[in-house]
């Protein structure tokens, strides 16, 4: 017996040692919490406390949430952003900043929300306001329509926090997302859609029991305070 298990330990050294795991991806802890931690002591945070506060907080991004998203933004660089939730613009606002504060001027973001009372988008600033594109709907009926882009590079979910609407949102927008795409949830704690489709996303090398780099399809994934992320992996190395 402690012969068998010898072997299998050997043998599952010997496979991890040519497991193709990708070290591309561990630069995004260090950088998006630098980017959230220089946000959250900057001019721009101190402006939008100060419109939430005017407006009333209820039911916007929390700040530390709007910092990670930021630092997110920032580190992806995107061309193309959809969220779902837009509502009065709070976490558009800081999406919207990391797109000028890294120079992304063709960038744009796509905003859905289908509550027709809520002054969508009311606290993004001015100056930010070019490269915002709100719609008004419902995520469903955007789908089915040809609206949004075909292909988008980050997706921030913020809609309905129902466990099935969740999945269903992740399931469509993953479909969209490019290789090294970058889906973000907001409110990853109210139910266990995010961790169930990130967990979908594993294949396990059955010698090691960890993930098989080449058949999982994420590069890295993660939960900071309330935003979960998972970057899509759609090629193999
Ligand atoms: C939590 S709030 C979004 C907060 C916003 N991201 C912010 O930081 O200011 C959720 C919003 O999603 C909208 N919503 C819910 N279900 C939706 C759906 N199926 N399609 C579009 N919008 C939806 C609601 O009307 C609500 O305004």
């Amino acid at each position: 017996m402690r012969g068998l298990s010898r072997t299998w330990w050997r043998r599952a050294k010997k496979a991890n040692q040519h497991e193709p795991v990708s070290m591309r991806f561990y630069n995004v802890w260090e950088t998006v919490s630098r980017f959230a931690a220089e946000n959250r002591t900057s001019d721009f945070m101190a402006e939008m406390t100060r419109r939430r506060d005017a407006h009333g907080s209820e039911g916007m991004m929390g700040l530390l949430d709007c910092a990670t998203l930021y630092g997110l933004t920032r580190w992806q660089r995107p061309t193309v952003v959809v969220e779902s939730g837009g509502f009065v613009g709070m976490s558009s606002a800081f999406i919207l900043k990391a797109f000028v504060d890294e120079g992304l001027t063709t960038a744009k973001l796509y905003s859905i929300e289908w509550d027709a009372d809520c002054e969508q988008g009311a606290l993004v600033p001015d100056e930010l306001r070019p490269q915002f594109v709100p719609l008004w709907g419902k995520v469903e009926d955007f789908v089915k329509g040809d609206q949004l882009p075909a292909s988008i590079d980050m997706f921030l979910h913020d809609s309905s926090h129902s466990y099935r609407h969740m999945l269903w949102e992740f399931r469509e927008f993953w479909e969209r997302l490019r290789d090294r795409g970058l889906l973000v949830s907001h409110d990853v704690n109210l139910n266990a859609a995010f961790p169930e489709f990130v967990a979908k996303t594993y294949a396990h090398n059955k010698k090691t029991g960890r993930l098989d780099a080449r058949r999982t399809s994420h590069y890295e994934w993660g939960r900071c305070g309330y935003i979960g992320f998972v970057i899509k992996k759609e090629k193999a190395d």
